[in-house]
């Protein structure tokens, strides 16, 4: 069992970034916040790592975590977060396993973060602490301002920028949070409140928190690419990129028949988790692959009980909002159905519309085949979708 645990809060929501969706799932390269951020935290020892999440975004922590996590994934878990940062590092703690010894908490914003910070903070524990946090010196010189005056000057030898990972003997933590009452920044303050000494280890330049936009191009021009699970996806090239996907479903559902996006009443339903729009399911591939970001079943744990019965807008909207976070927008979709049934030629332009909805207004086209009765599809046991995208650089 890990003696070591390590808290990433990643649950804010971005304000000042201001970049559309949560902050650890914008991507600085290919990959996310989150993802470098995790990246300094399994080059750390073996520890039990929690990911505190954005309400609705678990599974997309997840898929993030087990990537960076190799062949560590039994120690992975993922935690929903609060409405304050404090919040988010007490529901953590809940996940926090029996025997383990310190907890380390890190923001995912302080995404480059090298290992030899976390090694710098678990080492002064070793010798000692009850707690031990990064800092650096700070570089400004300091004023105390009461509106629009100067009051005082304040010396800066005296001062230090605090940074993340915190860490802390683990009883130490969890007592300083059942008894704090105030709502502080970081944890060495919670701490602190308690009672406890804080020590103070190296920070490190690079550990830097992302929170405006300057500090995100910063990241960008520092940051070492991660080597992509599958395929090397780099948005640097500029260029348009393609992707493919494919999807098969069943009749023999209950409800109604849903296929690319819209209802088809009185017509059989396919079966599947969700809805079983084959169509849907083929675009959303198709889009993921063109970005590079997988597929479906990563993507989606379609397992996961918020996607049973989700319709077509469910997924697709998803998918739209991933592409944007990772840095691209879409050019085209191009999907056909071969099936016996529907018949699409009456509720073609219906059925585009509908699904160019849920990608924010991309254009879709659809289009219809049967198999001259040949295959699964020729004997109507259910239906396939072929789907193209195009994708761009945002
Ligand atoms: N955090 C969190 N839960 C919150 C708020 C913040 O887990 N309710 C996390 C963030 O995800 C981030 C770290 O705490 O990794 C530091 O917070 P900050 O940089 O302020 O991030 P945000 O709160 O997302 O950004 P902003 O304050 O600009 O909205
Ligand atoms: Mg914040």
């Amino acid at each position: 069992m890990p003696r070591i645990a390590v808290l990433v809060v990643a649950a804010g929501s971005g304000t000042r970034l201001g970049a559309g969706g949560p902050k650890a799932f914008v991507g600085i390269d290919e990959h996310s916040i989150l993802r470098h951020a995790l990246r300094g935290v399994f080059a750390a020892p073996d520890a039990q790592v929690i990911v505190v999440a954005p309400p609705g975004r678990e599974g997309d922590a997840l898929t993030e975590a087990l990537e960076a996590a190799g062949d560590r994934r039994e120690l992975v878990s993922i935690t929903t977060g609060g409405s304050t940062r404090q919040e988010s590092v007490r529901a953590g703690l809940h996940s926090v396993w029996a025997d383990v010894e310190i907890v380390l908490v890190h923001d995912a914003a302080r995404a480059l973060t090298p290992p030899e910070v976390f090694a710098r903070v678990i080492a002064a524990i070793d010798a000692g602490a009850d707690a031990a946090i990064p800092v650096l010196p700070v570089i400004d010189t300091i004023k105390r301002i009461d509106g629009d005056l100067i009051v005082a000057a304040v010396d800066r030898a005296e001062l230090a920028a605090a940074q993340t990972p915190q860490g802390f003997r683990r009883e130490v933590l969890d007592a300083a949070y059942d008894a704090v009452e105030q709502d502080f920044t970081d944890d060495a303050a919670v701490v602190a409140e308690a009672g406890h000494d804080v020590a103070v280890v190296a920070g490190d330049d690079r550990a830097f928190k992302i929170t405006t936009p300057m500090d995100l191009g910063r990241a960008r021009g520092l940051v070492e690419p991660i080597a992509p699970a599958s395929v090397g996806i780099s948005r640097n090239a500029a260029a348009p990129r393609v992707g493919i996907g494919t999807d098969v479903h069943a009749f023999g559902g209950t409800g109604s028949l849903w296929l690319a996006g819209v209802e088809w009443p009185g017509e059989p339903a396919l079966s599947g988790h969700s809805d079983g729009d084959a169509v849907a399911h083929a675009i959303v591939d198709a889009l993921l692959s063109a970005a590079g970001l997988g597929d479906i079943g990563s993507r989606f744990g379609t397992d996961r009980p918020e996607y049973a019965a989700a319709h077509a807008d469910t997924f697709l909207g998803r998918t739209l909002a991933l592409l944007g976070e990772a840095g691209w927008r879409i050019g085209n979709v191009t999907v056909q159905v071969q099936a016996n049934r529907p018949r699409f030629a009456v509720r073609r332009a219906e059925a585009e519309a509908a699904l160019s909805a849920a990608l924010g207004g991309a254009s879709v086209s659809v289009s219809a085949t049967t198999t001259d009765g040949l295959g699964f599809t020729g004997a109507g046991e259910g239906v396939a979708a072929f789907a193209v995208a195009l994708v761009l650089p945002a």
